[in-house]
């Protein structure tokens, strides 16, 4: 399959032309299984989930990573250790959520399961390093203290450049009606993801030059990352109409790159 190409058609089925272990990172943003649209009807998510992890590990390079979004329960009593190693599941925090529930406490995340094929053979946490939120003071204080690290004493050390991010992502926004990037406002909520969300992994799970596939592309927000970090990108995608959307974003980001060499 050609690099910087998104392909029409059912991803179960596009899978098999893709060749075995010649992708970096796979971020699958597809069904939830909770929403109404067609291909969201998904009886039994987890089933439908650990048959993408196995067909996903073959397509990943050793070390390579799968970021697998979903609901707080998308990968509950599966056993994907055949396929691939769990690294962390991180959540994605939406404090905005509506929370309406009366007789259980609203769910107000999103999971996104990170996993690796063995050992994870790219994580650049320099690249997404964020603020620490420590006062002066407290900080000194705890410079001087000896905290334990694997039986070991020694200076707690912060980072001037910041802390890793954590599996707790409360810092990054869902997209509302006001987002400058929101395409338009069907797709709010249920399709468009914010950039910053992929951008942080695709900077944390790939280097420049790497390739990303997106198997549920929708409008491009993947592609669209990997435009401007210099990343390969091959997606799948249902919908003609999103590959159309999708096309425009990535051009116009080529535009305005030439503008910029211009300037
Ligand atoms: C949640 S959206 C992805 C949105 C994307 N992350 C973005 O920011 O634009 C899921 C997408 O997967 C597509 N899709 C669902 N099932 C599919 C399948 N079996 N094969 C290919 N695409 C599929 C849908 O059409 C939808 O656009």
């Amino acid at each position: 399959m050609e690099l910087n190409e998104i392909y029409q058609g059912d991803t179960l089925e596009l899978i098999n032309q893709l060749d075995s272990n010649s992708v970096d990172l796979i971020v699958c943003d597809g069904p939830y299984g909770v929403t109404t649209n067609h291909w969201d009807k998904v009886t039994d998510i987890q089933t439908y989930n650990l048959n993408l992890i196995k067909i996903f590990s073959r397509v990943l390079k050793p070390g390579g990573a799968l970021y697998l979004f979903g609901k707080d329960n998308c990968i509950d009593f599966i056993d994907y250790r055949p396929y691939l190693t769990l690294n962390r599941k991180i959540i994605w925090y939406q404090p905005s959520r509506l929370a309406q529930g009366r007789l259980n406490y609203t769910n107000n995340y999103d999971l996104i399961a990170y996993f690796t094929k063995g050992k994870a053979k790219t994580y650049n946490l320099d690249d997404i390093r964020v603020a620490q939120l420590v006062e002066l003071e407290h900080r000194l204080r705890c410079e001087k203290v000896p905290s334990v690290t694997n039986g070991q004493y020694g200076k707690t050390k912060f980072n001037d450049d910041g802390k890793n991010p954590g599996d707790v992502w409360g810092d990054i926004k869902q997209l509302t009606y006001k987002s400058k990037e929101l395409i338009s406002r069907e797709l709010l909520n249920t399709i468009q993801k914010p950039e910053k969300l992929i951008e942080r992994i695709v900077k944390a799970s790939s280097n420049e030059g790497d390739v990303v596939f997106d198997p549920f592309s929708g409008v491009g927000t993947t592609f669209a990352v990997c435009k401007k970090l210099k990343r390969n990108f091959i997606g799948f995608e249902l919908n003609p109409d999103y590959i159309a959307i999708t096309k425009e974003r990535v051009h116009q980001i080529e535009l305005e790159k030439e503008y910029s060499l211009f300037k």
